[in-house]
């Protein structure tokens, strides 16, 4: 029997985009929220070698620029291991939707590899082979609300923000990220307020937004408004809109893509208290008061030929409790 797990989906609660790197990456900030939607991952491994991927999906690859056959050589090499490998992957999410899938694949390929070969690598070794994949795996290795820093890769365990109600939409188009990422240097270089004298003005923004949003979410930190410390404790999810948290993919995808700025006026038409763009999209989601207020919104946008579905966010103890299947 092959091992199976669960591969989650990640959103972006904001996501601020710094200047251009030497290496070619950007810096950036944002805070990852791994939700309920998966894919299923199932390995298995036998005597032999080479590593082959199954997949029914026409767009995903099947062959060496896989994430999921990256990181399935690497995990053999580090372990020093020559076997083969069979990797299925059922998939559920969007392909280029900016809900980090090929990333997520590519982390449970790793833990399942792993315990189908019965052996575990140490913390920091499965990190610098995350990273070395692509800059939105690290955060899948956490689970829950994660603060994201570098090229997205550097990660840190921020406090789970509690269950939030949600409604994804998956437009059909799919946005390329580095295509999505080069617009935006465009953009910045006929736009000097966005990057500010020294380059940095998105990723200071990104702190005060932060510190607005956060500090009203964290027990004990005096706000203005006396009690509404408490009220925010309950409902931060609900709050990224008066903190002012932005996307900044939305200025270069939207223009391209405008059926994508209707989807996120429809969200919020259905009553969503925020709607943005996650990652470099395509897809959008809403946050809902309540699971029935967004199980609603998504039945009345499926019934408008939307791709919508309710789901909820998931903590870290849920996401790590649910991988396995
Ligand atoms: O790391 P990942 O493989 O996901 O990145 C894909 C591409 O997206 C990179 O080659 C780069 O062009 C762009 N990128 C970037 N800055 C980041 C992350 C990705 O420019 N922080």
């Amino acid at each position: 029997m092959p091992v199976a797990l669960r591969s989650f989906a990640k959103i972006n609660l904001g996501l601020y985009i710094g200047p251009p790197r030497p290496d070619g990456f950007h810096e950036l900030r944002t805070v990852y929220q791994t939700i309920a939607l998966d894919d299923t991952i199932k390995v298995a491994a036998s005597s032999g070698s080479g590593i082959e991927i199954k997949c029914k999906h026409p767009q995903v690859p099947t062959h060496e620029t896989n994430t999921c056959w990256r990181i399935a050589d690497r995990v053999l090499k580090a372990l020093k291991q020559r076997r083969r490998i069979v990797i299925q992957i059922e998939k559920k999410l969007p392909v280029e939707g900016g809900l980090g899938a090929a990333s997520s694949n590519a982390v449970a390929t790793m833990l399942a590899l792993e315990k189908e070969l019965g052996e575990t690598l140490a913390p920091d070794d499965r990190l610098a082979i995350a990273s070395a994949v692509g800059s939105d795996l690290p955060l899948f290795l956490v689970g829950g609300t994660v603060l994201g820093l570098g090229r997205g890769e550097e990660v840190f365990p921020l406090p789970d923000l509690p269950d939030a109600a949600l409604v994804i939409v998956t437009p059909a188009v799919g946005v390329s990220t580095p295509n999505a990422f080069a617009d935006w240097d465009a953009l910045a270089r006929s736009t000097p307020e966005l990057t500010g004298a020294d380059g940095n003005a998105r990723i200071v923004g990104f702190s005060r937004s932060m510190f607005s949003w956060l500090t009203g979410s964290i027990a004990g930190v005096p706000t203005a408004g006396g009690d509404r410390a408490e009220k925010v404790q309950r409902t931060p999810l609900l709050d990224l809109v008066r903190a002012g948290i932005e996307n900044d993919f939305e200025r270069v995808v939207f223009p391209q893509y405008p059926e994508l700025r209707e989807v996120k006026r429809a969200l919020e038409r259905q009553g969503a208290r925020y709607a943005s763009l996650s990652g470099s999209g395509s897809t959008l989601y809403g946050v809902f008061e309540t699971s029935g207020a967004a199980q609603e919104a998504a039945a009345r946008m499926s019934a408008d030929g939307l791709h919508a579905v309710a789901t909820s966010t998931l903590s870290r103890q849920e996401y790590w409790n649910n991988l396995v299947i």
